[in-house]
């Protein structure tokens, strides 16, 4: 949610901050769009363009209305606090505009800060959280930015990420970190700041990961970190190996139809990762997971649905118990956490804020944790005990994909380890071995997909249903096309239509039926016989040469065979195109959906 970036070099430098600072916004539009705006230091001065709308919006005012510097800062807005507007837009300055302040995450106590800046004769001219942090800072500030920066955060509560410039101390970028990510990219010549690694890969590799509390004063050639005591701190400086190219759309209409059709080697990344000689291999967590009699997983949205994917094979593999819910009920639920009990977190970016806490809640309750992610040096990466890194290099696509058939790759990895039975656990990594290939063949299926998109786009209603895993995919399918087709569309466990849901169907109405488990394919037939009878149009995805729902299913898009227990992570793939196609379809921009941001750092 929201994303910020700042450029740090010295006056003679030949570098374009302007450029550079939208450059590192372009690549930081998937956390909000709903409007962006820059700050610079142009010799003594100022200057602030802002815009409401995307960064075209931005980069169309600067054209009119160039400006240029050596220092800057930036951001990009998910609005929280205020309607997306030119004025509610960042960066926010105190009254005489010599400060300015860009920032994700939310001032909680932002009503009462308002109230007392305002009977110190502060006026207000936006509706934003952020603003009274602009004020706070000046109120404090005494001829030294570091100082009143520090000063002011005292004040807040909440969670942030700060990037603050002054007029009078034109050399340095000062920020600060609590809740909210910030990374700080290492340069030769100069230095940059940014809400994650990906616009950071274009300028350098090297990068320092600020902590909570921590607060750095940034110049051209230096970086010092001070914690919350205000004790220099000496923070490592870490390599990032990610591929740029993955970060760049390489030809592809959309980001997302980019990562969907990279699942496959994504997914090969994943398991060869953990599995060499055909032999899995965890590292330090092993001995902690065989010992495991209880999971439970937390996520939110598709990480959520990862988690309950993973339920159903760790029970039907494993047979051990497996608890799993949305991080933002689980952390408000006073759950039963045990210390033996094996955590799992799972979440693309690492960063969600519902998510952290829930990691937080296990740790005070003793358990050891798991983090399954996809970003290198992420909060969740750095608070759990172990990383099972998901291999999908830098998502993009605020819908999550790759992220998501990876996370899948990872439980079934942790499966394989949970399984006592030496013999069935080397069976599943087997079959788990050939699935970036099987993903592929869905993949090469992509115009097969497009076509029954095209043709069923505007269905005002589409239910997506299953049981057991089937039902568990059913979620992320229907949240995939809500997220980028704004369809009204719901998952049902297949059973549990006829107590309910059923009422809905008519003929305006588009049935998923995913049936993989052949135990269940009676069942399944009897309920997509009951939609048809009400109007519905029913797509049937089943394992290829299952003729089982020729005479019932109007479509039948076939996936390879796997376990019943596996599909899940093949047949998302056919509703993640559809839902892609769908929203091509209408004219929709999938990469960047209304009203969402990728990364959601504020609760
Ligand atoms: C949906 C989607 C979201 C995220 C959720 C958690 O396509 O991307 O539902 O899965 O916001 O995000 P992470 O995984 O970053 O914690």
């Amino acid at each position: 949610m929201c994303g910020i970036v700042g450029f740090c070099s010295n006056r003679e430098t030949e570098l374009n901050a302007t450029e550079i600072l939208i450059d590192c916004l372009s690549k930081l539009e998937y956390r909000g769009y709903d409007s962006a705006g820059i700050a610079l230091i142009n010799k003594n001065d100022l200057e602030i363009r802002k815009a409401k709308g995307r960064l075209s919006n931005l980069e169309n005012l600067i054209e009119k209305s160039p400006v240029e510097g050596h220092l800057g800062i930036g951001h990009t807005r998910w609005a929280t606090h205020g309607e997306p507007s030119d004025i509610n837009s960042h960066p926010h300055t105190d009254v005489s505009n010599d400060i300015a302040v860009v920032h994700n995450g939310i001032i909680e106590n932002h009503a009462k800060l308002r109230e007392w800046l305002e009977k110190h004769n502060v006026v207000f001219r936006s509706e934003t959280d952020t603003e009274c942090v602009a004020h706070l800072i000046d109120f404090h500030y005494n001829g030294d930015l570091l100082l009143a920066v520090t000063e002011a955060l005292k004040r807040l509560e909440g969670s942030y990420a700060l990037a603050v410039v002054c007029k009078s101390d034109p050399e340095s970028i000062v920020v600060a970190k609590k809740d909210c990510p910030l990374i700080i990219g290492r340069a030769d010549d100069f230095n940059l700041i940014a809400s994650d690694v990906t616009p950071l890969l274009e300028y350098t590799r090297e990068v320092q990961y600020l902590e909570d509390n921590q607060v750095a004063k940034i110049t051209c050639d230096n970086v010092e970190i001070f914690d919350e005591d205000n004790i220099l701190r000496d923070v490592e400086i870490s390599h990032v190996d990610w591929d740029m190219q993955s970060a760049q759309k390489n030809g592809f209409e959309h980001f997302m139809l980019k990562e969907i059709c990279e699942q496959p080697y994504a997914l090969e990344q994943t398991y060869k990762a953990r599995v060499y000689g055909g032999k899995l291999d965890l590292g330090e967590m092993s001995e902690f997971v065989k010992e495991a009699k209880k999971v439970v997983i937390v996520g939110c949205g598709t990480a959520y649905h990862a988690g309950v994917v993973a339920k159903y094979a760790i029970e039907h593999y494993a047979r051990i118990p497996v608890e799993v819910d949305v991080a933002s009920e689980f952390r408000y639920r006073d759950p039963i956490i045990n210390s033996d009990d094996l955590c799992i977190v799972i979440s693309q970016s690492g960063e969600t804020a519902d998510t952290l806490q829930a990691m937080r809640i296990f740790k005070t309750k003793g358990a050891k944790i798991i983090a399954i992610t996809n970003v290198v040096g992420s909060t969740v990466s750095r608070e759990a005990d172990y990383v099972m890194y998901t291999q999908a290099g830098p998502e993009i696509a605020v819908a999550s994909t790759k992220a998501f058939t990876t996370q899948l790759m990872c439980v079934y990895l942790l499966t394989c380890a949970l399984i006592k039975d030496e013999e069935k656990s080397i069976e599943l990594m087997n079959e788990l071995k050939d699935i970036p290939q099987k993903a592929q063949t869905i993949v090469d299926r992509q115009e097969e997909i497009q076509r029954f998109a095209s043709n069923q786009f505007n269905k005002s209603k589409v239910f997506y249903f299953g049981r057991q895993s089937d039902f568990a995919i059913s979620l992320e399918s229907a949240l995939k096309l809500k997220e980028i087709n704004y369809t009204h569309s719901e998952a049902f466990a297949a059973g549990e239509l006829k107590h309910g849901p059923i009422a809905l169907v008519d003929e305006n109405t588009l049935v998923v039926a995913s049936c993989c488990n052949s135990k269940l394919y009676d069942k399944m037939d009897s309920n997509m016989k009951e939609v048809k009878a009400r109007g519905a149009k029913v797509l049937a995805i089943t394992f290829e040469k299952n003729d089982a729902f020729n005479s019932v299913a109007d479509e039948i898009i076939p996936i390879p065979n796997t376990e019943a227990f596996l599909s899940p992570i093949l047949s998302v793939i056919v509703t993640q195109l559809y839902a892609y196609y769908c929203s091509i379809n209408r004219g929709n921009d999938p990469d960047h959906p209304r009203n969402l941001a990728k990364s959601v750092t504020v609760e």
